[in-house]
């Protein structure tokens, strides 16, 4: 039933319910609970004392190993952590000190912005392009005498802008590490979600895998098995790895046992493959139902449509008096919620959002787009 009852008026009609495009979490149809439950199952069947002992701090040995043979690197490169939010900040513990030149990508995830700027770290924000990284605004920073400790990129499907690093910068970037000895951090939660487009090498792998020494890579299972899981890792050099866990140590003994079996069960088992297949095809559609609203409810908007992940960043004519904290405000009052652009940068981003399409099933998108397409409008009058 979509209008009110007989004995509602539309004032005591029940609000439709929100649509949520704020979230960067898959919604629950996406996710394979049945398989996970017999992953833990099986992970304690085969394994109590693992599930029940403390563990170490570099992970459960297993699915450590299982990431290692993925990335084609000794067992000592790899960590395995309570989520890859985890990783980036003993990362940034140990290269992101008090002072420390910090180069991200402008605009970045703002919990990336937040982790630097709480410890200290000397931050610049170089321009994110529709190919990632603007580097020639990075050598204009290092031609100024900026000497970056860290390059924090998220190469694939960027978070917020959906944009993804091309193979032509990817080697450029390196070039410039290598020569002025600084470490890319490979922020890569969402190569795996790709639905479209050929795929490309990582950093990692392109600084040499096991012989790298200009990258340190992260990534995680949030995307492709679930959120709630917590598990993520760190790819880098023995020593900084080493460092790393006798922090990990130091924090909390060893990373979460259960959750580390029951992804180490999950991604050697047969379910894997399909579910992450349906978690794609999913993203497909949806990107494409909003692609279409967007360009129906909301002609003035312009957008990338990504080839993967879960994030869309749309702008809106500059000069036009945007406020996009007026236009969240509107938006949360008729039922929709987006991230105001101003959340992911330092300054500006003022006529931008970003809108998270993994939470938001195919059904709700176009009634979304409209919704907010309504708060745009009210927000200008
Ligand atoms: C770029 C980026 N890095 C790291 C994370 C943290 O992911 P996790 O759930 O593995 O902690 C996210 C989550 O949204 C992200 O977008």
């Amino acid at each position: 039933m979509t209008g009110p009852t007989a004995q509602q008026t539309p004032e005591t009609a029940p609000a439709a319910p929100p649509i949520s495009f704020a979230r960067g979490a898959p919604s629950t149809d996406i996710v394979d609970v049945e398989g996970l439950k017999e992953a833990a199952v099986a992970a304690f069947d085969t394994d109590p004392a693992g599930m029940t002992g403390y563990g170490t701090a570099v992970g459960y040995v297993p699915l450590r190993r299982w990431i290692a043979e993925k990335h084609g690197v000794p067992e000592d490169h790899v960590l395995v952590t309570n989520g890859s939010m985890q990783a980036d900040a003993f990362l940034f513990d140990e290269l992101a000190t008090p002072g420390a030149a910090v180069v991200t990508e402008r605009p970045t995830y703002d919990r990336t912005l937040l982790g630097l700027k709480q410890r200290g770290a000397d931050l610049h924000l170089v321009t994110l392009q529709e190919d990632g990284i603007d580097l020639d605004e990075v050598e204009a920073l290092l031609r100024s005498g900026v000497r970056p400790a860290l390059a924090h990129v998220i190469p694939n499907f960027q978070n917020p802008a959906g944009y993804t690093l091309s193979l032509e910068k990817r080697h450029q970037l390196l070039e410039l590490a290598r020569e002025h000895g600084f470490v890319v951090f490979e922020d890569d939660p969402y190569v795996d979600v790709r639905f479209s487009g050929e795929p490309l090498p990582r950093l990692l792998e392109l600084d040499g895998g096991a012989a790298s020494t200009s990258v340190v890579y992260a990534s995680s299972f949030s995307k492709t098995v679930c959120p709630g899981i917590r598990v993520g890792y760190l790819v880098g050099p023995p020593a900084l790895v080493e460092r790393i866990r006798v922090r990990a140590t130091n924090t909390y003994i060893a990373p979460n046992m259960v959750a580390q079996g029951t992804v180490n069960q999950y991604v050697r088992g047969t379910r894997f493959p399909a579910a992450l297949e349906r978690v794609r095809s999913a993203l497909a559609e949806r990107v494409g139902l909003l692609d279409v609203a967007l360009r129906e409810h909301l002609p003035q908007a312009s957008f990338r449509r990504p080839d993967g992940g879960y994030f869309l960043w749309v702008e809106l004519p500059a000069g036009e008096g945007h406020d996009v904290r007026r236009i969240a405000q509107e938006a949360t009052r008729r039922g929709v919620a987006i991230v105001p652009g101003t959340d992911f940068l330092l300054d500006g981003g003022e006529n931008a959002f970003r809108l998270a399409f993994s939470g938001v099933q195919a059904a709700d998108i176009e009634e979304g787009v409209r919704r907010l397409a309504a708060a745009v409008a009210a927000a200008q009058g």
